[in-house]
C-alpha cells in the first residue's frame, strides 16, 4: 500500500486500466469489477422475478440520500436525470427568466451548459459569452458584464477541453452579493473533487454520473438548492405532483408539485445505473474523495513535470488550484492520436491537442510509461513521423 490508500488492490477493480494505458476518465470512466456486480444482482433480480420494485425503489431514496450527503446535500434537493445536459436544460427552464434579462458563461465551455440557455433566446433570454481573464475565469470575468438584467452565470465546474478549474466558491459570493442565481455543470469534477454545493452557493449543479462518479451512461443528477421557492418545471408527470392520483385519473384540480427538486422527476428511473452509483459511493467513499483529488493532482505534478523535459506545451493551467485531473497536451493533429491509438493509450481528441485525464486508478507508473512513449515518436526520424 502507497499513500492514503490502496491503489493497487484499487486498480485491480478496474481491468481496462491493466489492459491498455487508460487516461480517459474525463470521457468515461472504465465499469469496475464491484459496480458491474451491483448492476448483475440487478440484472439477476429482473431475470428471476421481475424485481421486487418496491425494494428498488427503497433504494432509490436510500442512493438519493448518499449522494446528497456526498454532495452536502439533502435528499430532497436531487433529482435524478438522465444526464447533465438535462439537468441543465431543467435549470435554465426553471429559472423564472422573462424577455430582456441575460446569463451569463464563459466563452468555450461545454457546448450543452450555452445550449441550454441559447434555447431561451425564443423567450427573449440573451446568453452573453464572456473571455476568460488571464486563462481562468473568476469574479473579475463577470463582473464588467453583469447588469441590472443579468439572473445566472452558469460555467463549468472543471472544464472539459482544458481542465481549468474555477473557484466557483468565490463565484457564489459574487452572485450571493448580486443577487444572481449560480449554476454549475459538475459533470467533469464530481466524484474527482470534493463538492459542497452550499459552500458553493449555487442555485443548481447538474451532472452526470458516467465519469468521476463511475457508473455507465444514461443517469444524472440535479441539485436544487431547497431555499428556490415555486419553481416551475417545464415537464410534468404524476412523479412531479405532490399527490399523485392514487386511481391514475389526471386532476386538473389537484396538481399541487412536489416539495424540492422531486418536482423535476417525470417518471421512471434509470434503475440499473441507480444500484451501480450505490456500488460506485462504496467504492469513492473507501478511497475517500479528498484522497482522489489529492491522488490526480500529485499525478498531474508529475506529468507536467516531464512535459517540461520533454518541450511539449501543456494548453490549460499549470497551477494546482486552478486544475484538477484533466491535461490538455499541445500536439496538435491526428498524428498523434494515431500513434498514441497505436500504442494502446486511451485518450481523447480535444479542440487544442490532446487532453490527458486521470481517474482513481491510474498511477505514477503510468505517467512514466505515457511520458516514455510520447518521448520515443519526438526522437523519431523526421521520415517515420511522416509515416504516422
Ligand atoms: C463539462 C461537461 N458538461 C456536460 C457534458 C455533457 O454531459 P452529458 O452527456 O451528461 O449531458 C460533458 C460531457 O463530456 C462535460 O464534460
Amino acid at each position: 500500500m502507497h499513500g492514503p490508500f490502496d491503489l493497487e488492490a484499487l486498480r485491480a477493480e478496474f481491468p481496462a486500466a491493466q489492459r491498455m494505458l487508460y487516461l480517459d476518465t474525463a470521457h468515461q470512466a472504465p465499469l469496475a469489477t464491484s459496480i458491474r456486480a451491483a448492476l448483475h444482482r440487478f440484472y439477476d433480480e429482473g431475470h428471476a422475478s421481475a424485481g421486487p420494485k418496491p425494494v428498488w425503489l427503497q433504494r432509490v431514496e436510500a442512493v438519493r440520500a448518499r449522494l446528497a450527503a456526498f454532495i452536502g446535500a439533502a435528499p430532497e434537493e436531487i433529482a435524478f436525470t438522465k444526464n447533465t445536459s438535462e439537468g441543465l436544460n431543467i435549470a435554465a427552464n426553471a429559472i423564472p427568466f422573462v424577455s430582456g434579462d441575460n446569463v451569463l458563461m464563459v466563452h468555450g465551455d461545454h457546448p450543452n451548459n450555452a445550449y441550454a440557455f441559447l434555447n431561451l433566446r425564443r423567450k427573449g433570454v440573451e446568453t452573453r459569452f464572456v473571455p476568460l481573464t488571464a486563462g481562468t475565469a473568476d469574479i473579475g470575468t463577470f463582473a464588467p458584464h453583469v447588469d441590472a438584467r443579468t439572473r445566472a452565470i452558469s460555467i463549468s465546474h472543471v472544464t472539459f477541453h482544458a481542465g481549468h478549474r474555477f473557484d466557483v466558491e468565490a463565484l457564489g459570493r459574487f452572485c450571493r452579493d448580486r443577487g444572481l442565481l449560480l449554476v454549475v455543470d459538475a459533470m467533469q469534477s464530481v466524484g474527482v473533487l470534493p463538492i459542497d454545493v452550499k459552500r458553493m452557493g449555487a442555485a443548481f449543479v447538474a451532472a452526470g454520473c458516467h465519469k468521476g462518479l463511475l457508473v455507465p451512461q444514461g443517469m444524472g443528477f440535479l441539485y436544487v438548492d431547497a431555499a428556490l421557492q415555486g419553481l416551475e418545471p417545464a415537464y410534468l408527470a404524476a412523479a412531479s405532483l405532490a399527490e399523485p392520483p392514487a386511481d391514475f385519473i389526471a386532476r386538473p384540480d389537484r396538481m399541487e408539485l412536489r416539495h424540492g427538486a422531486g418536482r423535476f422527476e417525470i417518471g421512471n428511473f434509470n434503475l440499473p445505473d441507480l444500484h451501480a452509483l450505490s456500488a460506485a459511493l462504496d467504492l469513492i467513499e473507501r478511497v475517500g474523495v479528498g484522497n482522489i483529488e489529492r491522488h490526480v493532482l500529485a499525478l498531474g505534478d508529475r506529468l507536467i513535470a516531464a512535459l517540461d523535459r520533454l518541450g511539449i506545451r501543456l494548453v490549460g493551467p499549470r497551477d494546482r488550484a486552478q486544475r484538477a485531473h484533466i491535461y490538455v497536451l499541445d500536439l496538435p493533429g491526428e498524428g498523434w492520436l494515431n500513434y498514441l491509438t497505436a500504442s494502446d493509450v486511451r485518450v481523447s481528441p480535444e479542440r487544442d491537442g490532446i487532453r490527458i485525464s486521470f481517474g482513481l486508478f491510474n498511477t505514477a507508473a503510468d505517467v512514466d510509461r505515457l511520458v516514455e512513449i510520447l518521448a520515443r515518436r519526438i526522437a523519431m526520424p523526421e521520415r517515420a513521423l511522416a509515416a504516422g
